[in-house]
């Protein structure tokens, strides 16, 4: 055997012993995998789990989820942020009804709203066993320590490298298992910073073992940094009532409400003093940190706000999907 089949089927085999157990797998419904999917592209397998069961409960068929409303979409994805992956999974949801089905291509995959390479193959490898390659983060990690790779991971060349390693290790027959396989073995087995090399079954062949390089590799290019946001909010309470707003498109969190909003001004007069709640909250996204301002305004009438405000009752205020910095606010008064 060359040495790639010998590491394709150690590979296998280990996943056969120590691949996990997730609901999702042998399901062989590609909606069930591709929700699962979406889902832990930016969330732990423990706590992704817990919301695919509710999500499945609430929209247990592509066209129940393509007749919801996107606020109901919302509102199950709710604490999980990026919720663009929800808005362009209820897009694509009406696509597939449109289409009469799940397209059973990489490319049809692929033309779904908010399905990239990545989801593409791991839908279509598991539920169609299309032979495609999923290059997820692990992936990354156990090619570029097997085979000593120091092309940083978080480059186009990088990408296109990877990917094509990845497909060519892959077994036609076996995309789902080998792709699963590689997962998981990232995830439970070769980890960042503390890989299970003394009882690794690839480990004779593994290039950043034998040159001492385990810990330097997957190498990333450095990014510029992450730029700051200051956010103000005024959480305005009159007669039981509060008023939130739905962000515009353009921006983060499109879609979802919050109460008055500042940024880049100064704080608003409501006829009435604002009380500082909590001061310089942090909340780190992917390629921004917010800092968060929180302020309590009781006003003895209403205050006229800009147009695009309602006014709900408080004790509502549950049923509007809240990015996660904001709930994190509002609990705290
Ligand atoms: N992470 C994302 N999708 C996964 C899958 N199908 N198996 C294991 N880990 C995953």
């Amino acid at each position: 055997m060359d040495n790639n089949a010998s590491f394709t089927t150690a590979l296998l085999r280990w996943f056969a012993h120590y691949g996990r157990e997730l609901p999702w797998r042998g399901i062989g419904d590609a909606y069930g995998i591709w929700v699962s999917e979406v889902i832990l592209q930016q969330t732990r397998i423990d706590q992704g789990t817990a919301y695919w069961h509710r999500f499945m409960q609430r929209f247990p068929t592509v066209e129940a989820l393509a007749s919801a409303s996107e606020d109901e979409v919302l509102r199950q994805w709710q604490g999980l942020g990026y919720y663009s992956r929800a808005r362009n999974m209820h897009v694509a949801a009406r696509q597939i009804v449109e289409q009469g089905g799940f397209p059973r291509t990489i490319e049809g995959l692929r033309a779904l709203k908010g399905v990239g390479d990545y989801t593409a193959a791991a839908v279509g490898s598991m539920a169609f066993n299309l032979p495609a390659a999923a290059v997820d983060g692990n992936v990354y990690r156990v090619l570029a320590r097997h085979y000593g790779i120091d092309v940083p991971i978080n480059t186009t060349r990088g990408k296109h490298s990877f990917e094509e390693l990845a497909n060519e290790l892959l077994p036609r027959d076996k995309a789902s298992d080998f792709n699963q396989a590689m997962m998981d073995f990232g995830a439970t087995w070769c980890t960042p910073r503390s890989p299970r090399c003394l009882d690794c079954p690839v480990a004779d062949t593994c290039d950043a073992l034998r040159t001492g390089r385990v810990d330097q590799l997957p190498v990333k290019e450095k990014k510029l940094k992450v730029r700051e946001r200051r956010f103000s909010y005024v959480y305005v309470r009159h007669d039981g009532m509060t008023a939130l707003h739905r962000r515009p498109a353009g921006d983060i969190w499109q879609g979802l409400w919050e109460p008055l909003f500042i940024e880049d001004a100064p704080l608003p007069d409501l006829g009435c003093p604002l009380t500082l709640v909590a001061s310089g909250v942090k909340h780190v996204l992917t390629h921004r940190v917010l800092l968060a301002d929180f302020y309590l305004a009781e006003p003895s009438s209403r205050p006229d706000l800009p147009p695009d405000y309602i006014w709900i009752k408080e004790r509502e205020i549950g049923d509007y999907a809240l990015p996660r910095l904001v709930i994190k606010l509002i609990d705290q008064l």
